[in-house]
């Protein structure tokens, strides 16, 4: 076996659940050479330092079990979405609107020093009456700047010499009223977000939790469920709708002092 050249591997002892660091940075002598390949193969297209590092291109190959044929077709597509959609320069839009009614927040770390995208506990995220307006289509938009935000603290945490490779997210279901309200539209929303991860920013994610989650959220489960890819299902942590045990399950993965206080917390609300 082989480690990933830009962060040197570490052997950490507790590796409770998730995907550990060192598995995304282990890499078999025959995967090694797929890496090579790729790059060589996409080299002229990679218009970032970051995405012509190792543990970036790993994850295209990971995605399509080491193909190298796949993984190229999927990233060239990806790179050819961001420059449609002008990607690189998402963070420079008027957010505004969403900044207020859709807050989240990526300056939280957990306890194995990932970055936290947390969708704000305290203001619920009205999906259904945004749907209702002209800027509707722009919650998909704001939920890739999300995506976009979250990988780049992975970089950023990178950069300052920690051993991360993914984020986490923590989400709180009573937020999205799209269960009480039958709402099939903001489901599509949920499906978007899926696909844009699963396109654009494969192995990213190490756990998504999901707290506060009602009993009829089985039933929306269900829906999602095959539109996520193994290895994403794998990451969903449901913890349910007991809040004093949500509560106390966060705090085993999440230090107070990095979670806000309505997620059980002292975190003072920033969003
Ligand atoms: C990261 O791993 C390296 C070894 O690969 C180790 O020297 C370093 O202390 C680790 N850094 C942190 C912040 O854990
Ligand atoms: C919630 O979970 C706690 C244990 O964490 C348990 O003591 C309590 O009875 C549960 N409450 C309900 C309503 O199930």
């Amino acid at each position: 076996m082989l480690t990933i050249t830009t962060l040197s591997l570490f052997i950490l002892f507790s590796t409770c659940g998730g995907i550990s660091f060192e598995e995304d940075l282990t890499i078999s002598i025959k995967e090694k050479n797929a890496l090579d390949e790729l790059r060589d193969r996409v080299l002229p297209e990679l218009t970032h330092d970051y995405m012509k590092k190792d543990i970036f291109l790993v994850r295209w190959l990971r995605a399509r079990n080491f193909d190298v044929d796949a993984a190229e077709k999927m990233l060239l597509k990806s790179l050819k979405w961001r420059n449609t959609n002008s990607i690189d320069s998402i963070g420079t839009e008027d957010w505004s609107l969403f900044e207020r009614n859709f807050p989240y927040s990526v300056d939280s770390v957990n306890k194995k020093g990932q970055p936290l995208l947390i969708i704000s506990p305290s203001t619920p995220w009205d999906i259904r009456s945004i749907l209702l307006t002209k800027d509707g289509p722009r919650l998909t938009r704001w939920m890739i700047k999300m995506l976009e935000d979250a990988t780049a603290r992975i970089r950023e945490e990178q950069s300052a010499g920690r051993n991360v490779t993914r984020f986490s997210m923590v989400n709180t279901l009573e937020n999205f009223n799209l269960v009480e309200s039958g709402c099939l539209r903001c489901l599509s929303v949920f499906t978007a977000f899926t696909n844009n991860y699963e396109e654009h920013y494969p192995q990213t994610m190490d756990q998504m939790v999901l707290v506060n989650t009602p009993d009829i959220f089985d039933g929306v489960l269900r829906l999602i469920r095959p539109l996520l890819s193994p290895s994403t299902r794998q990451s969903l942590k449901i913890m349910g709708g007991n809040k004093s045990k949500w509560q106390s399950q966060l705090l085993n993965e999440v230090d107070a002092d990095q979670l806000p206080i309505d997620l059980g917390g002292n975190k003072p609300d920033d969003f």
